[in-house]
């Protein structure tokens, strides 16, 4: 482990171009037993444009260096050193050939970057600086090298070997053993190398490319998930196929595969050509998958292969550009899901994903703008900001230039930069050079941290016919960011008449508006707009579709809430407006427990309710997403400061109750009319109609009554699908039936081969309200099935506690603190990413009071007095410097 008391910190203004290249980088990669040997061939040459100096440094981190030699020629000790995970070579010619031969041990690699061990396979992670756990290198994504690779094993246990391109040679060796040799013909930085040995069975299909070239399609897992890459390659097909038509960009090796591995930090890994997922993001069938799990499949497939275009073929300069990538991938892979179902279902969980945790991102110590300005470790900076707001910035983008201009600017920013390392403003650039516009002030969203507060206000005047928006843009201070400036913001908007028609929109002053687009560009701290002929008083319907990742404050009615949640043409708008009025209900609720007083949810939520499961011309999927409740960490985002756990807790069950007790007719026919599907199918129909009738069961078993408990035992029994066994699992659970037991029971005996549904079944126990719950992780902790070694089994049990469980997480005693503290510490030694993740959690304790303010900043302190890797010492410095 890298550990350091003070690491350093490294700046985007310090960039330097790199003073050597590396043209080729050919490995041969030995697996053994015991340790794994590398001799890495690098054909290095000084870079002309930019070197001053004469010495080389390379960056190598847990690494034994077994020979050095230039031109085939050992190296004398002489003249080269090594430490601080940096091995120094002076006077090094102009150009040659260093041959070094590096021993590592990938069995006790915890880490999970670099090579590792994962179920007894080996797999690389090199994003962001794992390489350099590999060998000693230029570590950086401006180096670009083309790679070939020899992988040596044992040919029994490992009968797979892969690497990055196309074999091109392979051969039997003594002792049991084999090879294989991989080429890849394109360029490219390390961070995208990959390497499997293992013992895996391939699922495989072809794809034609628009060119006419055929492309062969390949994934590997374990022999047991044979059965479950169907709908990770009929995905994988269907992205091929979109990004040609959307973004005319076509695949360009002869082969793609994708490797399924259980141990793995994050969701899944473009490597070029080798694309390594971790199984929750490939493996999909009926009865272990939710619904859920299908789309997040279908996503990251999405992310990773559009990734072969923006991150590999055009790649980032320096990390400091991770968004150049990322959120241009996010925003295509959102797109590829709005295109493949519900554009705006899609939009609405995208959205709330934003406003719960990305929102508390910035509104944090760790806050810093898409493009940050330094970092201790980068990978701390793989964030909702860089990713999901990144996102954000690209879909303005679009906005202000339209799609078709969307559509020249990406053209010309591939054709332009294919096989460069470039920055997010060269991106910028040719937006604008291929729209002639200028997004100069736009850039602000790169530089600058914090989410944008928007205040509006509207007069309508009768006697001059006009309507009158006033907007008021101010962005809060952010770490390092004292002073803001005003950012150009698109508003979306739409004046609703009384019959719900969008009135026609003209502006005083004869701005123009768009009529198919209304969208107002927002620059200066304060802006007034004026629209004329407004006959009767409209209800405003602002930043459709979020047009913009900011707070929006326009107070407004609660009949005009219900009239947009069934008037307005934007469906966003209309969820929105339905959360806004759920929102202003608990408040009220909220004030009530905070008197002891119990509030009754006012009548108009209750009436719009009604309508939404009775009125059967309505959209499926979006009634069930209107009556989902906001969750508790989007309340506590949202909702004033210190944030009141246990009031929105309680309010938000009184609401469920309630809503539950008025509606219960009008819920249980949804249940009647919905019955459980026989067969399951991942299509829109279904969904939306397991949706409902899940969200409607969740209601009802709020009251615990014995016939919908009856009800929910039924459908955990006979559910044919994971979706509605877990439904009725997490309802049951959550309950305090005396029932849930048994079924906590039953569950696992039925499960416990499915390492994936163990990990819901962890989840759901881990997020249950009842006060014993901590009690329950600790021994879950103890558990078989539990290893701390799995990222995945640490966020389904230990993370689920700590994010989705406020109640308990946040009981005032500090036991959760405690709890998580101990395993941030546990973690730190063996996983330093997965515990820096888990040490964010912390860094929001000024969001409450004083005295669980207090309890936390006690654990960071006994954290920090602990020896610390440089990500969870980022963090935890951060959060107590604040
Ligand atoms: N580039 C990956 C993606 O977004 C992210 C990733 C995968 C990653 N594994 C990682 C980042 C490990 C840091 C560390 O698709
Ligand atoms: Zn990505």
């Amino acid at each position: 482990m890298k550990e350091n008391n003070a690491p350093k910190t490294i700046r985007l203004s310090e960039y330097r171009a790199p003073d050597y290249l590396i043209d080729e980088t050919h490995l041969d990669v030995r697996i053994f037993s015991d340790y794994t040997d590398v001799t890495a061939q690098l054909h290095i040459r000084k870079n002309t444009q930019t070197a001053v100096a004469t010495s080389l440094e390379l960056v190598g981190a847990d690494l034994e260096l077994l020979e050095i030699k230039v031109n085939a020629e050992p190296v004398p000790e002489s003249l080269y050193s090594i430490a601080d995970e940096t091995l120094t070579m002076n006077n090094v010619p102009g150009q040659f050939i260093l041959t070094l031969v590096t021993r590592i041990d990938p069995k006790r690699n915890t880490s999970l970057e670099g090579l590792y061990v994962s179920k007894g396979m080996y797999c690389t992670q090199c994003e962001a600086e794992g390489f350099r756990k590999i060998t000693y290198y230029l570590d950086r994504p401006d180096v670009m090298a083309r790679f070939t690779t020899r992988i040596e094993a044992d040919k029994s246990s490992y009968p797979v070997l892969l690497s990055n391109g196309n074999p091109v040679e392979k051969g039997d060796l003594d002792a049991g053993r084999h090879f294989v040799k991989w080429e890849d013909p394109f360029k490219k930085p390390c961070y995208l190398f990959a390497l499997v040995a293992g013992d895996l069975s391939v699922v495989e299909d072809r794809f034609v490319t628009s060119s006419g070239r055929e492309v062969s399609l390949q994934i590997f897992v374990e022999p047991q998930d044979l059965d479950k890459c169907d709908h990770a390659m009929d995905s994988l097909k269907r992205s091929m196929k979109w990004d040609e038509n959307v973004y005319g960009r076509e695949y360009d090796l002869d082969i793609y595969m994708i490797v399924a591995v259980s141990h793995f930090n994050m969701g899944a890994m473009e490597n070029k050509g080798l694309n390594i997922f971790n199984t929750s993001c490939v493996l999909a069938s009926a009865e272990t998958t939710t619904d859920a799990g299908f789309q997040r499949v279908e996503s990251v497939i999405a992310h990773e292969y559009f990734h072969n275009w923006s991150g590999n073929r055009v790649t980032c300069r320096d990390w400091f550009q991770l968004s150049l990538k990322e959120g241009f991938t996010v925003f295509r892979d959102q797109q590829f899901s709005a295109d493949m179902g519900s554009e705006t279902v899609n939009r609405i969980d995208d959205v709330n994903f934003l406003k719960t945790v990305q929102f508390a991102e910035d509104s944090g110590p760790m806050s810093h703008p898409i493009r940050p300005d330094s970092y201790i470790e980068i990978n701390n900076f793989y964030t909702t900001t860089v990713y999901e707001k990144g996102a954000e910035v690209v879909r303005m983008i679009r906005r202000l230039v339209g799609v078709d201009g969307f559509r020249k600017g990406s053209d010309l920013y591939f054709e332009r930069h294919d096989g460069q390392a470039v920055t997010c403003d060269d991106f910028v650039q040719a937006m604008e050079d291929a729209n002639q516009i200028d997004l100069s002030q736009f850039r602000l969203w790169y530089s600058q941290s914090g989410t944008p507060c928007l205040q509006v206000s509207s007069e309508f005047s009768a006697s001059s016919e006009t309507f009158t928006l006033t907007f008021k843009q101010e962005t809060p201070a952010t770490p390092g960011q004292p002073e803001k400036k005003p950012l150009h913001i698109p508003v979306a908007i739409g004046l609703v008449d009384s019959t719900g028609n969008d009135l026609p929109l003209e502006l005083e002053g004869g701005t123009r508006i768009d009529p198919d687009n209304p969208v107002l560009e927002l620059k200066q701290p304060t802006e007034t707009f004026v629209f004329r002929n407004i006959k009767e008083k409209p209800v405003a319907s602002l930043l459709r579709g979020f047009s913009a990742p900011v707070r929006l404050q326009y107070p407004q009615s609660r009949e005009a809430l219900a009239f947009l949640m069934a008037h307005d043409r934007d469906g966003f708008n209309r969820w929105s407006a339905s959360q806004q009025l759920v929102v202003s209900v608990l408040e009220d609720m909220i004030a009530g427990f905070q008197n002891n007083e119990s509030v009754q949810p006012d009548s108009v939520l209750v009436d719009a309710f009604r309508t939404l499961l009775t009125d059967s011309s309505l959209d499926l999927a979006m009634v069930a997403k209107m009556l989902e409740l906001p969750t508790e960490q989007f309340l506590a985002e949202l909702l004033p400061k210190p944030t009141q756990v246990d009031a929105i807790h309680q309010s938000r069950e009184a609401l469920k109750q309630a809503l539950a007790s008025s509606l219960s007719t009008e819920m249980t026919s949804v249940l009647d009319r919905y019955p459980l599907h026989t067969e399951y199918h991942y299509r829109d129909q279904d969904v939306s109609e397991r949706s409902l009738r899940n969200t409607c069961m969740y209601y009802l078993m709020s009251l615990e009554q014995d016939d919908v408990v009856e009800r929910c035992l039924n459908q955990f029994k006979q559910a044919c699908n994971m979706t509605d066994q877990l439904s009725a699992f997490k309802a049951l659970v959550h309950s305090s039936r005396s029932e849930k037991s048994q079924v906590i029971e039953q569950f696992y005996q039925r499960w416990s081969n499915e390492s994936l549904v163990v990990d819901q079944w962890f989840m759901v126990q881990a997020s249950a309200p009842q006060a014993d719950t901590l009690e329950r992780v600790k021994e879950l902790m103890n558990h078989t099935a539990f290893d701390m070694t799995s990222p995945n089994k640490i966020r389904a049990l230990i993370g689920a506690f700590c994010n989705n469980n406020p109640v308990n997480f946040h009981n005032e005693d500090g036991s959760g603190y405690a709890f998580l503290a101990d395993q941030i510490i546990a973690l730190n030694k063996l996983n330093p990413q997965v515990a820096s993740r888990m040490a964010v959690i912390m860094t929001r304790w000024a969001n409450f009071d004083q005295a669980r303010a207090g309890l936390i900043k006690q654990q960071l302190s006994r954290v920090q007095s602990e020896p610390l890797s440089p990500d969870v010492y980022e963090v935890v410095t951060k959060a107590l410097k604040s």
